[in-house]
């Protein structure tokens, strides 16, 4: 059997077959055919239950669950159960457990109690997903797999433990070869840090201020490789023996900690986790944001995260073959986590669902099934109520199930005109040293994410590699900490318009300021240079001359030769700077300002956008074009899009709704 990628896009749904009695599996496993499920992911808890003494495998429970799912045509994704070793595990190598920033063992008694560089846990990993593998890898109801559950929740990618600290050393002196290199590099001779041998460094945690940023990020860096070898681990033994089922991991929303690219190597589907009104509550401090979509979600937060895992997708695959799915959608009900956890607004469930497939998700899989009625996630809402009934998020999914029937859109990958760089490096430097407190590329990204959406344009997220850039109209640069000279020479050589800044290309390699000042490379393609950062509190933004403000920074510049200012600040000094195809933002702009430059940069490089009412959003996905309304008012559509060529819905979009057009 080979699976690959699907033809048509499909509903699945997380199902832990071993919470319920098993006279109880059949009528699941037939309901959940009766709401057009395709896709069942299970067992990524179970290691207790799958061993439940050193040693010893029960798969009884195991097996007879995948022959239900198999007798009703389900496909089975299995997870390996590594996010949860169980007690006799830990009581064997205590050393296992990860350690906090303030020194203390994190212990049993929840789940992802493991540090990522412990050598005896990977080898047991090994073991358990070895015995998995070679159980059910060429079972034919086996469609896909998931390595472990959402690496680095919990704040658990980085541990301060002895197994970390002896990994560190080792990973410095396979880097730097030298004590001396490593002291150049990482500048010790401030502060009179210098080092005699890579047996005197400490993890960058406990010391009296702040570690060198270079020491910092090295230690990130460190840190994000060993998700990465972990991750690796398991994957090269499930494709040994488990060939042509997709390998995928399931990332979450607004976490950066280690390199999602680099896992997703390893990966064939890259997944993601999305809870649009946990994200909401609990990410964005802005009191009238949450106001006004307390029911439904940023509009642009989980859309930037179904293009950014998209991109991850693509990465073992490549642009055209990329495959990416949602393993966990919040249901259209409450969940447990946030910090208050309202109702979704009618029809934001269906709106969620219908973002990730406009996005070429192949599968969104609802979490959880059945609502628990204890433990830990018993507030939860699932598909069921705890007492087995259908709950709202059932009659959704067969809903959305049927519509998906009509409109048969296969997944896809394709390539946008319009690119944005995402670089994990970048946010670790600017986490290691803040110049303000409320500065991070992600969000400096999402701000001009928020303005292409705005704008009506469908953006593909990149990593900042020649290979990703090529063949665009315009790619977005902002805050690109490191930006090397081959890729500059490459975003030159593509024809297409750059918008860098603020404050791209200001660090070398090792976290220091680069050769030349910044912008660094970028100096190639405009003669600027920037002599002084500024970062001032919300309260006092740096107003524009067209209109709207800087938002707490902007950087100071000299402007060389062949330059044009296209906006300055309305001190006189410079916002907008233009040399050939390359503009240069000299700060963070607002709302107003973000969607002047990101129209300006568009209309140069030639790519369409609209004046789209407030919270609409739009994304093509081949012929079709997904319009989504956001808000809590019915808006019209029908003066921009003709009527004849719906697909789906109505151009009249109510609160939450969502319609689709042919587009020729
Ligand atoms: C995810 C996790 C699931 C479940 C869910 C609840 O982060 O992967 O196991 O806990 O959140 O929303």
């Amino acid at each position: 059997m080979t699976t690959g990628h699907l033809t048509r896009q499909t509903m699945g749904v997380c199902y832990y077959p071993e919470h319920w009695p098993e006279d109880r599996w059949v009528t699941d496993a037939e309901m959940m055919v009766a709401a057009g499920i395709s896709h069942v992911r299970i067992g990524e808890f179970a290691w207790s239950l799958m061993e439940p003494e050193p040693g010893q495998y029960d798969w009884g429970w195991l097996d007879r669950s995948f022959e239900v799912l198999s007798n009703h045509g389900l496909k089975i994704v299995l997870g390996t159960p590594t996010a949860t070793p169980p007690k006799w595990l830990v009581d064997q190598m205590p050393d296992m457990l990860p350690v906090g920033k303030d020194g203390n063992v994190r212990g049993f008694g929840s789940r992802r109690h493991y540090c990522f560089s412990h050598l005896g846990y990977r080898a047991e990993c090994a073991r358990i997903t070895t015995a998995l593998a070679e159980r059910y890898g060429n079972h034919p109801a086996l469609s896909e797999w998931q390595t472990d559950n959402e690496y680095g929740c919990h704040d658990t990618t980085y541990s301060y433990s002895q197994s970390a600290l002896v990994g560190f050393r080792k990973w410095l002196e396979d880097r730097y070869g030298t004590i001396d290199a490593l002291n150049n590099a990482w500048g010790n001779v401030f502060w009179s840090l210098i080092y005699r041998s890579f047996e005197e460094i400490e993890l960058p945690v406990g010391a009296v201020t702040q570690t060198s940023p270079a020491h910092q990020l090295d230690f990130r860096r460190y840190s994000s490789d060993q998700v990465v070898a972990f991750n690796k681990v398991q994957s090269d033994i499930i494709r040994a023996h488990s060939p042509g089922r997709g390998i995928s991991h399931n990332f979450m929303g607004k976490y950066t900690d280690f390199d999602h690219y680099a896992v997703s190597q390893d990966l064939d589907i890259a997944t993601w986790d999305a809870y649009p009104l946990g994200f909401l509550e609990r990410e964005i401090g802005d009191e009238e944001k949450l106001k006004r979509y307390m029911g439904v979600g940023d509009p642009d937060f989980d859309a930037f995260h179904h293009d950014l895992y998209r991109a991850c997708g693509q990465v073992r695959n490549g642009q055209d073959n990329g495959r990416w799915w949602i393993m966990e959608q919040q249901p259209p009900g409450p969940l447990n986590w946030g910090t208050f956890n309202p109702e979704p607004a009618p029809g934001a469930g269906r709106l969620w669902v219908w973002e990730a497939f406009a996005a070429g998700a192949e599968v969104v899989c609802y979490f959880r099934w059945r609502q628990p009625s204890n433990a830990q996630e018993q507030m939860h809402e699932g598909l069921l109520l705890p007492n087995g009934e259908p709950n709202a998020g059932y009659h959704l999914c067969g809903q959305i199930a049927k519509e998906l029937d009509a409109i048969q859109a296969a997944p896809s990958a394709g390539r946008a005109d319009v690119a944005l760089v995402f670089d994990y490096e970048s946010q670790w430097m600017l986490d290691a040293q803040k110049p303000a407190q409320d500065v991070s590329h992600l969000d400096t990204v999402l701000r001009t994410y928020s303005a292409l959406r705005r704008s009506g344009v469908s953006v593909d997220i990149i990593p900042p590699t020649a290979a990703a850039a090529a063949g665009r109209k315009a790619v977005f640069l902002p805050m690109l900490m490191e930006v090397t000279s081959d890729f500059v020479d490459a975003l030159d050589a593509s024809g297409a318009v750059i918008v860098a800044g603020p404050w791209s290309g200001a660090k070398n390699n090792n976290h220091a300021i680069v050769e030349g000042l910044p912008p660094g490379a970028l100096r190639k393609l405009i003669d600027i240079q920037i002599r002084r950062i500024e970062t001032r509190r919300p309260f006092a933004p740096f107003p524009l001359t067209d209109g709207g403000n800087f938002a707490g920074w902007r950087d100071h510049l000299i402007v060389g030769d062949g330059v044009e200012i296209v906006e300055t600040q309305t001190d006189g000094l410079p916002a907008v700077l233009q040399s050939g195809k390359l503009l240069y933002l000299a700060g963070r702009g607002d709302d107003v300002a973000q969607d002047r430059f990101v129209r300006h940069a568009l209309t140069l490089a030639g790519v369409d956008w609209f004046d789209l009412p407030d919270d609409i959003r739009i994304r093509d996905n081949g012929a079709l074009r997904y319009i989504f309304n956001y808000g809590k008012s019915t808006v019209d559509m029908t003066q921009v899009f003709e009527e004849s060529d719906l697909a789906m819905g109505s151009l009249v979009l109510d609160s939450c709704d969502v319609a689709c057009v042919r587009i020729t």
